[in-house]
């Protein structure tokens, strides 16, 4: 039987519990041997809730990354901390599973995959859409031929605004809703024609005083971007945080012969009403009361478990990830949202650098 993994986790909040409940899953491969959060009252919480014992907990993460004997660091801490917290994990020649976006710049997500390839190391980019059951089973229905050439792709992830204080900030997040939530369909999009685009040209709010509903977030909270592929297929990916009802992960798909439309977060088998609410129905739900779709398995149709799975059976096996989970798959997200805030900025059609037309 191959080894088990030993795993140190960085943050204990939103993103780390979607990584606990994925290795909750798969205990027979995986050992959480560390946490590190700031907030260690959150560390303990989270990992009793998945019956987790036995772990070191550290506050501070670079303590963590020197001293926790691992084999992998799981980066679920806020975006600008993954840069600093991805070279900590290198330096000390550990491999990497870093949550999205890779970083907060193109200067330093390249830093990062540069310094993964020079120390020998991996860095596993935690793109959960490639986990998607639903998505791998479009893909595969695609390659089937059933809806015949693909053409186009229209893909979004939308809601009401995020929990964590760092997303409020452009030096904390990056930006706003695209690098926050269009880091999903731009991936996505991206691995579907193997990272070959051409042109794009986009459109954003303006952030603060420019947004349409979120004034006090620096980032823009909406955002759309068209993208011409080298294939000739072409591309609408959307993120916003001015849907309220839910989150929206929706992807739909045209070919010369067909289409199929996906959607991930309301396309549950449960449908009901409740005058009281429902404990529960999909992320980022303002309110359950009502009508509402209840999620069955939300964090699996998601794609967490069989992307953190898909993680740690290449780590068992010594190998890299596929097309869009790998640390370079992060990095080409990330040149195409600058690109779509330059484009956004200028007005102008961007021509990929990198590719002739
Ligand atoms: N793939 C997805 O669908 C998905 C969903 C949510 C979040 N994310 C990503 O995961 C990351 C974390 O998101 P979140 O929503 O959990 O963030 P959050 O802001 O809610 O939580 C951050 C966590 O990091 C800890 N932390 C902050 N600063 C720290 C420091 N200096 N040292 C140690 N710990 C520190 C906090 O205590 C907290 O546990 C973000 O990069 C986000 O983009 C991805």
């Amino acid at each position: 039987m191959a080894q088990k993994i030993r795993l140190l986790l960085l943050g204990s909040a939103f993103a780390a519990d979607l990584h606990v409940d994925a290795y909750s899953r798969i205990r027979e491969k995986v050992d959480i041997v560390g946490i590190a959060s700031a907030d260690s009252d959150q560390a303990h919480k989270l990992l009793e809730k998945y019956g987790f014992s036995g772990q070191e907990f550290y506050t501070d993460y670079h303590d963590a990354v020197e001293n926790c004997a691992c084999d992998v660091v799981d980066i679920c801490l806020p975006n600008f901390l993954h840069h600093p917290a991805t070279m900590a994990a290198i330096a000390a020649k550990r491999h990497v599973i870093c949550e999205k976006p890779l970083a907060t710049t193109v200067e330093a997500g390249r830093e990062m995959v540069q310094a993964a390839r020079k120390a020998g190391v991996r860095i596993y980019y935690a793109e959960d859409w490639m986990g998607s059951p639903a998505l791998s089973k479009a893909r595969e229905i695609i390659e089937q031929g059933a809806i015949g050439d693909l053409k186009f792709i229209r893909a979004r992830e939308a809601h009401s605004g995020s929990h964590s204080p760092f997303v409020q900030k452009i030096a904390t997040a990056g930006g706003g809703a695209l690098i926050h939530l269009g880091a999903h369909p731009i991936t996505f999009a991206l691995a579907m024609n193997d990272n070959r685009w051409t042109e794009l040209v986009a459109m954003t709010s303006g952030g603060s005083e420019g947004n349409l509903i979120h004034k006090g977030m620096e980032g823009e909270d909406w955002s759309a971007a068209l993208i011409k592929f080298q294939s000739g297929m072409k591309a609408i990916v959307e993120a916003n945080f001015i849907t309220y009802g839910g989150m929206e992960d929706s992807i739909d798909f045209y070919g010369t012969e067909g289409c199929l439309h996906v959607d991930l977060t309301f396309s549950s088998p449960l449908h009901g009403f409740s005058i009281p609410g429902f404990e529960y129905t999909v992320e980022k739900a303002e309110i359950t009361t009502g009508w509402a779709r209840p999620v069955v398995d939300e964090k699996y149709n998601l794609g967490y478990v069989a992307e953190l799975t898909l993680f740690i059976n290449c780590l068992q096996k010594g190998i890299e990830a596929p097309l869009g989970l790998r640390g370079e798959d992060g990095l080409e997200t990330l040149e195409v949202i600058n690109f779509i805030y330059e484009s956004a900025r200028t007005g102008k059609k961007i021509t990929n650098p990198n590719q002739g037309n």
